[in-house]
């Protein structure tokens, strides 16, 4: 069997990092085609930071308010991603809106997981809004990025029902069990080629 290299992963976060943390069991995994190689936050207290640090993973806190324009903080953070080498940058809870220049720079392959089944339910209150239309599933998506908000192709969805007893808590804690399946997944099969 050819041993080809892994992949190398830049994943971007806000704060908790379950989803990074999902990935982050994956690539422990023998045959995994992915590994770490950079975890990012624009919060220097998010707890994804400490994850990554604890996994001997390099974890870097670059905050909006460090940098006078969006676009020298942008830089900063596409200077390390283009440092650490990375093939695939992940969004995972980053929360904030990324430039045309930056979503361009890493078209095809800069890829976001979004708690809706998109189209539907873009932006925030995702579990919500699904419950208050009285629709009756409800689930996750990973897609491309591009410079419309959670608007590039989608690539893999995972739905879940919803049930009448939910709240949005309740719904985003069984749609977040999907999305670390979903996005470990996706991931993968990018990887592979
Ligand atoms: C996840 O539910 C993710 O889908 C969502 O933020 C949460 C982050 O959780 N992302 C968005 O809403 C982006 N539009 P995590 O930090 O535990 O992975």
């Amino acid at each position: 069997m050819v041993n080809t290299p892994r992949k190398k992963l830049a994943i971007l976060i806000s704060g908790r990092g379950s989803n990074m943390e999902a990935i982050l069991n994956s690539t422990r995994q023998a045959y995994y085609p992915a590994e770490i190689c950079l975890v990012i936050s624009d919060n220097k207290d998010a707890a994804g930071l400490d994850t990554a640090r604890n996994a001997n993973i390099k974890a870097s806190a670059f905050q909006r308010c460090d940098y006078e324009t969006r676009l020298e903080h942008e830089a900063a953070i596409m200077n390390a991603i283009n440092s650490a080498c990375a093939d695939i940058v992940c969004l995972a809870g980053y929360m904030r809106i990324l430039s045309a220049d930056f979503t361009k720079t890493y078209e095809g392959k800069l890829i976001n997981i979004h708690p809706s089944l998109l189209p539907k339910y873009k932006g925030l209150e995702t579990h919500q809004r699904a419950i208050d239309a009285g629709d009756k599933e409800h689930g996750c998506t990973v897609h491309f990025v591009n410079s419309e908000m959670d608007g590039g192709e989608i690539i893999a969805q995972a739905k879940v029902p919803i049930l009448k007893t939910d709240t949005a808590d309740t719904l985003s804690a069984r749609v977040l069990v999907e999305e670390h399946k979903l996005y470990s997944k996706v991931i993968a099969d990018l990887a592979k080629f």
